[in-house]
Order: structure tokens, then sequence, then C-alpha cells
């Protein structure tokens, strides 16, 4: 698949289909030029009030003869002063989305005019996170359009590295959504971690991957107490991207648990339904990796990916169980089902010691969250504002979507234990919360953000604007953030 940049005229593209997007107020000077060519087509629509042009609306024409593309789907975009990343995106994957599985190697896109704030490239890497998403649909091996092109005024700045980083950062999103569609009896933690080895080995990333020998020796019994009901072996994986000039490392750890089914707190079949979904935030770490190292980003990223599958059996951790964290710090399980933050307590704790200077993990983490903001929003925990004002500015650049929750010292107290230095549930209020607060206690002083992404990670239902499955959340603000991270102070 690629992306590629021009300026020849819309009407002259040669595609299979030509994706124009229309905004609600008035149409732009290309697509205005068009509308001539189309002997007035589009206005006549418009007054027919069969195109709005409201956000994602489509309107197809087809078997025409006055342009080079003998299909049209036009795409609304809203009104120009609203414009946002995220409607661009929206609207790009609903075009692409659309056309998919029709005969379509070739498409072209009229790149939508910068209004609302944003720039040139602020549309193509939001646009272009949309069309390369939307033609690729939910399963785990649909084919995808051989060439998109996208068709640029011939007064805009140079675009072509701003399309190769889209293109880039298309590529990955799509790594992690495969990833989050495997199914578990694929994907589990030797085979993620042999992906990750992969992709170490193609893009010269340092990858090691640590055993459950090599585990113990590193004392992560938090990780090994989840993993072990499984008959698959756990694996900690540690990738390098060396780019930055400084010795600072920006540490990515994200949870992969192959599949949740609770363990002895066994979920209900409607809860384990979507749980091999349970790895998304390594599958999102993973390909942020991948990002970076393609595209050579002068930055040093430490990514950690906690691979394990939860599961009971004769084995696996009993309630009331006293694990030993990698920091020493002893944890009474109450709740196999809240594993995740079991796993990232000795991943968080492993990147500490990797010397990472600021850390974000990314976990399916809490239902709780998703009760809290639904489905479309992570929620942001943290232990220092600074860093979380850089890391919400990364993910507002990138058009995605996460709020603040609030880290009071005293919800720490609910996860107090009789026996043990913590528990690993509190109680039955602000469970999102408890799970960072948990976490927490295994980042030292190393500013730390913690994304939820329980309800953004994984999709349900199929609609015109999204895939059912794996959405790849958060993939390229973390390349956002990474890009910047030498910038920034401190
Ligand atoms: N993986 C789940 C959280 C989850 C729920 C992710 C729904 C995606 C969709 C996590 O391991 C879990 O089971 N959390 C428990 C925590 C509880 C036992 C404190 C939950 O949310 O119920
Ligand atoms: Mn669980
Ligand atoms: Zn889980």
């Amino acid at each position: 698949m690629q992306l590629t940049v021009a300026t020849v005229p819309p009407h002259a593209a040669r595609a299979d289909w030509l994706i124009v997007p229309v905004c609600e107020d008035g149409l732009p000077p290309l697509v205005a030029e068009l509308d001539q060519r189309l002997g007035g087509a589009l206005t006549r629509l418009r007054e027919g009030q069969d195109l709005s042009g409201k956000p994602s609306e489509l309107v197809p024409l087809l078997n025409l003869s006055e342009l080079a593309a003998p299909r049209v789907m036009l795409v609304g975009l809203g009104k120009r002063t609203e414009l946002t990343r995220l409607t661009l995106t929206r609207a790009g994957f609903a075009a692409a989305k659309a056309v998919a599985g029709k005969k379509r190697q070739r498409v072209a896109a009229v790149l939508p005019e910068p209004a609302n704030g944003l720039a040139w490239a602020d549309v193509v890497l939001a646009f272009a996170a949309g069309l390369l998403q939307g033609g690729h649909g939910p399963g785990i091996r649909q084919s995808a359009p051989e060439e998109v092109q996208l068709l640029a005024p011939p007064d805009a700045p140079a675009l072509e590295s701003v399309a190769r980083r889209a293109e880039v950062e298309g590529r990955a999103v799509r790594l992690a959504r495969d990833l989050v569609n495997m199914p578990a009896c694929d994907l589990y933690p030797e085979t993620f971690a042999q992906r990750a080895r992969e992709v170490g080995e193609r893009l010269g990333v340092g990858c090691t991957v640590l055993d459950e020998r090599q585990l113990a020796e590193e004392r992560m019994g938090c990780l090994l107490g989840v993993a072990r009901g499984s008959a698959r072996p756990p694996r900690l994986v540690v990738l390098r991207h060396r780019g930055g000039t400084t010795d600072r490392w920006l540490g990515l750890v994200g949870k992969g648990v192959t599949f949740d089914s609770g363990g002895l707190s066994l979920k209900t079949n409607e809860q384990m339904l979507e749980m091999k979904c349970d790895m998304a935030g390594a599958a999102t770490v993973l390909a942020a990796v991948q990002a970076l190292a393609e595209l050579h980003a002068p930055v040093n990223v430490l990514g950690v990916l906690a691979l394990v599958e939860n599961m009971p059996s004769g084995q696996a951790l009993k309630l009331g169980d006293v694990l030993t964290a990698r920091t020493g710090k002893t944890v009474e399980v109450l709740n196999t089902d809240a594993e995740g933050r079991l796993i990232l307590a000795d991943a968080l704790a492993y990147a500490v010691d990797q010397k990472a200077s600021h850390l974000v993990d990314l976990a399916t983490l809490t239902g709780a969250c998703m009760v809290a903001l639904g489905t479309e929003v992570a929620g942001l925990m943290s232990n220092d504002q600074a860093w979380a004002g850089r890391v919400l500015a990364a993910i507002e650049r990138a058009g995605e979507r996460a709020w603040p929750l609030p880290m009071f010292a005293d919800y720490g107290e609910l996860i107090k234990s009789q026996v043990a230095d913590i528990k690993n549930v509190g109680g039955k209020y602000a469970g999102a919360i408890i799970g960072a607060k948990f976490l927490e206690h295994f980042v030292g002083n190393t500013p730390w953000v913690h994304l939820d992404i329980a309800g953004p990670a994984f999709v349900s239902e199929d609609s015109p604007t999204r895939d059912a499955g794996g959405t790849g959340c958060f993939v390229r603000s973390l390349v956002e953030l990474a890009s910047r991270y030498e910038a920034g102070e401190s």
C-alpha cells in the first residue's frame, strides 16, 4: 500500500474511485471546478438536498464520463469553521470503507483545504489516517487498495514527507489492529514475542525477549503469578529504538494479556467474549516503535511488552495468594481478574530500572473506565502534571481522545491490605483510579502517565465510520509524543 501526493487536477486523476470531501458551507476551489466539469451536478445535488456535507455523509456518483475517474465518492466534512482532525479521520475512513470491496486498485482523494486553525500537514495526517484504515476491513487477511493518491492544489506546500509519515503511521496502526484481531489460539505470549522479534530484525530495533526462567531471575513475581494458570508461558519483550542524541529514554509499557478469562475469578461468557483484545496496549507499543524506527525518529524509545495469558487451572493464582513484586512490595490478590495491574507492576518497575526518563503505559485495564468515560475516550492518570500535559497535547495533535481522572492521595488507602503492602482491588467505586493508584506504587519518582484504553481499543459493532475489532488507538499519539520528546524540557 502506497500513499502519494500529486497536484493533478481532480478531473484528470486516473483512479477507480475519486474521493471528494465536501463541506456544509460552500465548495472549495478544487471541488467547484469539479462541479463545473460535471455540469453543475454537485450544485444540483445540494439544491435538491441530496448532499448536505454533514460529517461522514456519503453520496456516490457512478458511471461518469466527464472525469478520468469513472466513480466519485462524495464525503461530508461538516462546517469548515468546525473542522477537526477527528472529523477528517472519520470522513476519510467512511469514504475508504464505502469503496472497499468494490473495484479499487487505485483510489485518489482530493485533500480538503485546511480550516479552523489546522495546517496542511494536519489535514494530510488526519485525512490519510482515515483513508488508510477504512480500506482495511475488520478481518485479519483482507486486502487493501494498492495505491492512494492525495490530490493537492498547486499552491499547497510540499507534502511528500508528511504523506510518507502518514503512510508509516497507517502501516503501524494496521499492525496494532491486526494483532488485536488475531484470535488467542494464534496469538499468545510466544507468538506475540516472535512478531516483535521480526519487527526488531527488519528495522534494526534492539529486541530482547525474557522467558520464564529469566523473568524469575528478574524477580517478576506478580507477572509470573498471573501466568501460572496458563499452559502458555509468559514473555517480556524489551524493544530499544536508539535515535536520540541525549541519554534520555521515553519508556512505553503495554499490557499484553493475550486472553483474559479472569482466571479463577472467572468472567461470564458475555464478559469474556472480546477478551482477545486485552493485549491492545502491547500491540500499540510495538506498532509505535515500528513507526518510529521506520521514520528514523530522533529519539530514544524503550518499549516493554508484558505478555501473559490469564487462565484458571490447578496451578492458577488463588484468592488470598500473596505475590512479591520486582520492587519487593508484597501484593495480596483478592481478584484474579485484576491481572493487568499485576503484570504492569513488574513491567513498569523494569522500565524504571532500565533508566526510562519518562513513562507512558497503555492498558485495557478496567471496565470502570468505560463506565466513567464511554467507549470513545481513554482515561488518563498520572503522577506528574507537566508530563500529563505533554501527553495530552500529543494526543490532541493526533486527533485522538483522552480525559484526565484525578489521582487523590487518599484514594490510595482503598488498596491497603491487612496481610501485605497492598491488595490488587479496592472497593466498588472509582475502579479506574484504583487501578492507577496501584500502578503508581511501581514507578517511583519517574514522571508517568497511565492510559486506560479499555474503551477505545476495541469496537464491538461494525459501522460506516468504524470497523469492528481492534482500532489501533494511540499509535499515532505515541508517534507524535515521541517525535517531539527530545525538544521538550525537563
Ligand atoms: N481486561 C479487563 C478490563 C476490560 C474490560 C477491558 C472490558 C476491556 C473491556 C481487566 O483485566 C479486568 O478484568 N478488570 C476488572 C477489574 C476488577 C476485577 C477490579 C474489571 O474491570 O472488572
Ligand atoms: Mn481481567
Ligand atoms: Zn485484563
